[in-house]
């Protein structure tokens, strides 16, 4: 039985169906990953990229005061057209070593490499494919400064436990003196928030159906996929905004394996949260895990803020 295919059993036998959001990332769901970050309700790519181009220079200059040369990894990279922007200008200004795209999906993971290479022809590009929490222990060899990215507000995207475990995990592959860049969404008027996950022309309820889709191809099982919907919620005050998909008929759906699952009407199968932070949040989560804030960079509206945090320890120091 492959991971997947346990992580789904796992997650629907819970009380709570749950299915994790990092299945969403089959081909169609990059393809409609890339329509929402095109959405007009969809604040938040609009946010980094408006960070990436007025503070491109500032972060550059950041660094540049801290040491002369970084290696960039960074995690969940995407297709790289937001990153393009901040590589470019830490080509221009001579510090960026070497690139280093880490993620799951080689679908993305070649068109980044595409994109990087064509933008950025003298760039030393390595790609590292696979998920970033199996494949991050192969930078511990890498001794070089390094300015972990990890954009796109992917961090609210896990559990309080999860963030942490993952804090733990970047810091024990870092050494004292590199960076973390994190982007998180910043809490602000909740009705925009609940509009960036409930889009007019139903793109995110598309991209939050396509897992089933994605299960049943890939795994064997038979989802009736018309049977659910999706459903966004968010709550102002512990700022998680929470997708779900319900079900709309009773239905059984069974796996190859011979597991079965009976649905309600109504029943709820949990598929992804995406918590929004206060700058004092960020502080005390990178106190907690041996970092330290250089500096928040933020758009004009602060919506949002891509945060430079300093790894205080070092590995060896472990
Ligand atoms: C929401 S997209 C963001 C992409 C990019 N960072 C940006 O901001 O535009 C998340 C990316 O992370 C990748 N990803 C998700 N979970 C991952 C994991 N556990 N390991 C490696 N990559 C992962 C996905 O394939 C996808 O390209």
């Amino acid at each position: 039985m492959n991971t997947f295919y346990q992580e789904v059993i796992e997650g629907l036998s819970r009380p709570l169906k749950r299915i994790s959001s990092k299945y969403f990332y089959d081909d169609k769901g990059d393809e409609l990953f890339r329509e929402i970050m095109d959405l007009e309700e969809y604040y938040l790519p609009r946010c980094e990229r408006e960070i990436l181009a007025s503070h491109g220079a500032d972060i550059s200059d950041t660094l540049s005061q801290f040491g002369p040369k970084w290696d960039i990894v960074e995690l969940g990279a995407g297709d790289g057209s937001k990153t393009v922007e901040l590589l470019r200008q830490l080509t221009e200004d001579g510090i960026c070593g070497t690139y280093i795209a880490m993620d799951i999906s080689p679908y993305v993971l070649k068109l980044n490499q595409e994109l990087i290479e064509k933008q950025i022809p003298d760039i030393a590009y390595e790609a590292i494919p696979g998920d970033y929490f199996e494949t991050m222990d192969q930078l511990k060899a890498h001794k070089k400064p390094k300015v972990f990215l990890f954009l796109g507000s992917n961090i609210g995207n896990f559990s309080p436990k999860k963030v942490k475990t993952f804090m733990e995990q970047v810091g024990g592959v870092m050494r004292a003196g590199d960076k973390f860049v994190v982007a998180f969404d910043l809490k602000k008027n909740p009705i925009v928030i609940r509009r960036a996950y409930n889009d007019s022309k139903g793109v995110t309820r598309r991209f939050n159906l396509n897992v089933l889709t994605r299960i049943n191809r890939e795994l064997g099982s038979n989802f009736d996929v018309d049977a659910f919907d999706h459903y966004p919620a968010y709550d102002p005050i512990k700022g998680v905004a929470s997708s779900y998909l319900v079900c709309l008929k009773p239905h059984t759906v069974t796996f190859p394996g011979g597991e079965n699952f009976e649905f309600k009407r109504d029943e709820l199968i949990h598929t992804e949260i995406s918590k929004k932070y206060k700058f004092d949040e960020i502080g005390a989560l990178a106190a907690d895990n041996h970092f330290s804030v250089v500096r928040h960079f933020t758009d004009d509206r602060e919506y949002y803020s891509l945060s430079m945090l300093h790894f205080e320890n070092s590995i060896q120091d472990k």
